[in-house]
């Protein structure tokens, strides 16, 4: 698909989204759909959890301090937000920040996978746990794997999965301000790397092995081939 039908495609998903009602509570409650900003061509897409007060209020995505946090570790590797794409995992803020639910994530997962099916990034940093658990299908939590790059494959896309810690928490715990900088500081040789290859299915596995030549070779005979 062209660069162009990818972005027109994204645009249509943006006016979709903003009609969203599938997560009832969240519809009735948010003030806009938070759908996600940025380079519709980034090699770097980010994906946060879910939109807050503020992020609610102006319709973008991390427009608080975990996003002000997110720009400066940006800046420090030489990139700009208008460089990269942020979306979340949910497009609509839960009431009272609240952690977003089951039912919830699954509803709002189409946009997810169609935004990366469009954008193509290259690199995908999940920024906390929901994100990471999300797009790894594991629940396996930040801490454990953050700072661990992983060819993954979302719909139809194959990239490099790059967990890290959410900014957020890096806000007020300085051991993890630490572990996400040097995280980030790895970032540009992990966008260096060429291409994720497509993740090529198992072949299957061979049916039970023909019988013994030798019976084949009996019933060749009988039918007058040697
Ligand atoms: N935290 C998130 O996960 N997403 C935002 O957009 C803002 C804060």
């Amino acid at each position: 698909m062209s660069a162009t039908a990818r972005r027109e495609e994204l645009k249509e998903l943006l006016i979709a989204a903003r009609q969203c009602t599938r997560c009832h509570e969240l519809a009735a409650t948010r003030s806009s759909v938070v759908f996600g900003a940025g380079n519709a061509d980034a090699e770097l897409m980010f994906v946060g959890e879910a939109p807050g007060a503020n992020e609610d209020i102006q319709g973008l995505p991390f427009v608080g301090a975990a996003g002000k946090l997110l720009e400066q570790l940006l800046a420090d590797i030489g990139l700009s937000r208008s460089e990269v794409f942020i979306a979340n995992v949910l497009k609509c803020r839960p009431p009272g920040n609240r952690d977003p639910q089951p039912a919830e994530i699954e509803s709002c997962k189409p946009y997810l996978v169609r935004q990366i099916e469009l954008i193509e990034p290259r690199v995908i940093c999940t920024l906390g746990n929901f994100a990471t658990k999300l797009l790894r299908g594991d629940p396996a939590g930040i801490t454990r794997v953050h700072g661990e790059p992983e060819v993954r494959t979302i719909g139809s896309h194959t990239f490099r999965l790059y967990p890290l810690f959410h900014p957020a928490a890096a806000l007020y715990t300085p051991s993890t301000l630490e572990t996400l900088r040097a995280d980030f500081v790895r970032l540009p040789a992990i966008l260096a790397l060429p291409p994720a290859p497509p993740i090529v299915p198992e072949p299957p596995v061979d049916p039970e092995p023909a019988g013994p030549p030798v019976e084949l070779d009996r019933q060749a005979e009988q039918l007058g081939l040697f």
